[in-house]
């Protein structure tokens, strides 16, 4: 039997109801005292604590935190092999369709965020420290401007933190509204002045990262859950969620269900309680066909609902936790058009660097276009799988990949679907959005998504490489 009282009395992040509005607030719930301990300790005491504790990054690969901080802070060799000098950059790009939990983290606790990058700033040792924001996420540059003013007065950060004698420098930079800038690497190339092009694969920012130096990124909720690791110690935070997955994971769930939303549960719950008690389930007298992870992971189906989710069960379905966003579809849409969705957006966001990429995305997309307006054969379809097969792992970063595991999943998990397309074209033409979102109305449960997005593409010059 669920026992959804247990499931949010291990809320972490999201624990308390309200957003903090102030420091004062911040201050008198035990802010900063995470810091305070911290810089009692030595830096490897405290990247020990988090390699203990297993907080893996809640980006979308899932690595080990204390991991790539101990990489960064022990890299003897920084640019032209002399002494590195040593970044923190925080990952606020959230491009990923189907997601909001960082802006609605920052909106919520900008605190936590600040307090958790001074910990990892010291216990790396950085010379600077920068969180990488989107230029359009106003509001939360906004809050994070005054947040940020407000702690550097109060002394919990920059020159001689908490009396420390130790100078922990945090500013914000600004990137464009590209799916790109959240690729670690290519937020590097923003930073230094360039498009955001992500780098060749070979260099790991732990290694060779801003201005040639070794670079730790980590996202939001990576950073914002550290202060918790820190005040509770290792043992408290692996005793929620799983061995593999500990703590909790803020989801982000849109789509066909009654009450769209963002819940914060341990890890190992599993997907159909995030679906059908925290999301109320799918509309009455229809039943859920599908799940979409982001345009990251395979699609899930109808009889995997109940995987948990965590990092290892959600590998073995095989599927991914990315980022927390789950986009539900109902028996009434068409699953082959979702992925149209998000194959047009791979490849409008696609940046062309790789001819694998650029021209395979295009040619993916003007085939599933076919397909799903009747036009579809079966050299189509064998040309597709041939291309998903191929564009994996072909490129300089992960989108390629992406594109594979996606599109290739839907003709794994529904060849129903596709053979249908083959014989009618699409029967369900319910109009289907891509789930980038804008906004989220907390007391409506309700997403604002950009409808803007392809016009906006257009004026920007961001094509799709169709065939010729
Ligand atoms: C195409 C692409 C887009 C990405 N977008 C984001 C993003 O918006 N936010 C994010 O934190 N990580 C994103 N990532 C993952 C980052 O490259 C990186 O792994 C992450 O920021 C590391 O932080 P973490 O270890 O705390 O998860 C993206 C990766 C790819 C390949
Ligand atoms: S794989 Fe695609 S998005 Fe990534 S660098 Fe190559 S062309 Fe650009």
């Amino acid at each position: 039997m669920l026992d959804q009282k247990a499931l949010e009395e291990q809320r972490i992040l999201l624990r308390r109801a309200e957003p903090f509005q102030n420091l004062e607030e911040y201050l008198a719930e035990g802010g900063f005292k995470a810091l305070q301990k911290a810089l009692t300790m030595q830096p490897m005491q405290i990247i020990d604590e988090i390699k203990r504790s297993f907080l893996r990054g809640r980006g979308g690969a899932g690595f080990p935190a204390g991991i790539k901080w101990d990489g960064v802070r022990n890299n003897p060799t920084g640019a032209h092999g002399l002494e590195p000098e040593r970044y923190l950059v925080c990952n606020c790009s959230e491009g990923e369709p189907g997601t909001y939990k960082d802006r609605y983290l920052i909106q919520r606790n900008p605190y936590t965020l600040i307090e958790g990058m001074m910990i990892a700033s010291y216990a790396i040792g950085t010379i600077n420290a920068m969180i990488c924001i989107k230029k359009i996420f106003t509001k939360e540059i906004a809050i994070l401007e005054r947040a940020l003013e407000e702690c550097r007065t109060a002394g919990y950060m920059g020159d001689n933190v908490m009396g420390s004698g130790n100078n922990l420098p945090l500013e914000l930079t600004f990137g464009p509204d590209s799916y790109l800038l959240g690729e670690d690497r290519a937020q590097l190339e923003v930073i230094e002045g360039k498009p955001a092009w992500p780098r060749a694969k070979g260099i790991i920012p732990v290694y060779v990262g801003l201005y040639g130096q070794p670079t730790c990124v980590n996202n939001v909720e990576t950073l914002s859950t550290v202060p918790h690791i820190i005040r509770n110690g290792a043992e408290w935070f692996k005793s929620i969620g799983t061995a593999d997955s500990p703590g909790t994971m803020i989801f982000t769930l849109t789509g066909d269900v009654n009450r769209p939303g963002l819940y914060e549960l341990p890890m190992g719950t599993p997907l159909s309680t995030l679906i059908n008690v925290y999301g109320g389930g799918p509309l009455m007298e229809r039943h859920v066909q599908a799940v979409f992870s982001g345009p990251t992971n395979a699609v899930i189906p109808a009889d995997k609902l109940d995987t948990p989710l965590d990092y290892g069960s959600m590998r073995k379905i095989p599927s991914g936790l990315g980022s927390g966003g789950y986009t539900v579809l109902d028996n009434t849409a068409c699953v082959l058009k979702m992925g149209l969705n998000f194959s047009r957006f791979l490849a409008l966001e696609s940046c062309g660097q790789c001819t694998s990429c650029k021209a395979g995305t295009g040619r993916i997309t003007r085939n599933l276009e076919l397909l799903e307006a009747g036009q579809g054969t079966e050299e189509i379809v064998l040309a597709i799988l041939d291309d998903c097969q191929h564009i994996k792992g072909s490129g300089h970063c992960f989108l390629c990949t992406e594109e594979g595991i996606e599109i290739g999943s839907i003709f794994y998990n529904f060849p129903e679907v596709i053979v249908e397309h083959l014989e009618y074209g699409c029967l369900k033409d319910r109009h289907l959005i891509m789930p980038k979102i804008k906004n989220y109305d907390e007391a409506t449960h309700t997403f604002t998504f950009d409808e803007g997005y392809y016009e906006r593409c257009e004026s920007e010059g961001k094509q799709i490489n169709y065939p010729g």
